[in-house]
């Protein structure tokens, strides 16, 4: 089953594995990883699942849709390149690995 690391703004990891099929936000809140919320449960409306995907990950991901695009623009911390909320990353064999950063202020 493939593995998503979440790193905290204090540099620690926190390694997660899960089925594929699953979306990262699921496997972070399931796991208790700290900053990343998951208010709407994934419904695209609340931008608490905010990360900064790994500079080697970011060309791996599908495409960013226009709606989650827009949801960016009220993330608690100013979005990046890199930005994406994680309840739309589907986790796959493909992505065995990923790393997420987490947003110091998303608490
Ligand atoms: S969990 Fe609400 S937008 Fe991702």
């Amino acid at each position: 089953m493939p593995d998503v690391i979440y790193v905290q703004p204090d540099g620690s990891r926190r390694t997660c594995t899960n089925e594929p099929g699953r979306n990262l936000m699921k496997v972070a809140v399931e796991n208790l990883v700290p900053g990343i919320i998951g208010e709407c449960g994934g419904d695209l409306s609340c931008a608490t699942c905010h990360v900064f995907v790994d500079a080697d990950w970011t060309e791996r991901l599908e495409p960013m849709g226009a709606d989650e695009e827009s949801l960016l623009d009220v993330t608690s911390e100013e979005p990046t390149e890199a930005s994406r909320l994680c309840c739309q990353i589907i986790l796959s064999d493909a992505l065995d690995g990923i790393v997420v950063h987490v947003p110091e202020t998303q608490r």
